[in-house]
């Protein structure tokens, strides 16, 4: 079974989007579909970028953790709320840190606001970033508006058969492009 974290970018107080991270963990696992771990950027709490870690002489031991549990997972979820049209420091402060981490990764991208229109631009800015990592962004969508209607604080869909649906063609994707990378590897 592959193994997924999800990486939840928000440490805004308040946070909203957390929600959809809790709501993935949940809807992989229940449907025995990945073994999952959620990467809380709140809980790591990293210092504002000063160098890549390849590059630091002490790294913290939060920074070889988020490293090897990228490293390691077979796949990627970002949740991410979009900020004046683009993505938090939280989630780029943590992509840089990193470099050969992200080289090839299947990454896949919902986005969240509290808005009308589902984060579109972030999605589109997020993309590119990642794409310079040479990350492997999966060409899936998993928009979420008016997310505090949408899920509950614990990540309870309030429409869980429309989420359910859109999740499970964009969890096919994602676990797509799992299955065709460990083919090439083989
Ligand atoms: C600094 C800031 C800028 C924001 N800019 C946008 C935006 O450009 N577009 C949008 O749809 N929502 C925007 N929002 C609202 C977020 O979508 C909302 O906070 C949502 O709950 C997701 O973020 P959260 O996980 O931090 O709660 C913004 C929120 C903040 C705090």
């Amino acid at each position: 079974m592959p193994h997924i974290a999800i990486i939840s970018s928000s440490v805004r107080t308040e946070r909203n989007s957390h929600r959809v991270a809790l709501y993935f963990k949940d809807y992989l696992e229940t449907n025995d579909l990945a073994t999952v771990e959620i990467l809380d950027l709140d809980k790591y709490h990293f210092p504002l970028f000063d160098e890549r870690l390849m590059f630091q002489k002490n790294p913290s031991a939060e920074t070889l953790d988020i490293a090897a549990k990228i490293k390691s997972a077979d796949g990627i979820l970002i949740v991410t709320p979009e900020y004046n049209g683009g993505y938090p420091a939280s989630l780029k402060n943590v992509i840089d840190l990193l470099y050969n981490e992200w080289h090839r990764k299947p990454v896949a991208i919902s986005t969240v606001t509290s808005g009308a229109f589902g984060a579109s631009q972030v999605l589109i800015s997020l993309q590119f970033i990642l794409w310079k990592m040479r990350a492997w962004t999966v060409p899936a969508l998993f928009q979420v508006p008016n997310i505090k209607d949408a899920y509950d604080e614990s990540g309870n869909a309030t429409d869980k058969a429309s989420s359910d649906s859109t999740a499970a063609n964009f969890i096919n994707e994602l676990l797509w492009c799992i299955e065709a990378k460990k083919r090439m590897a083989d």
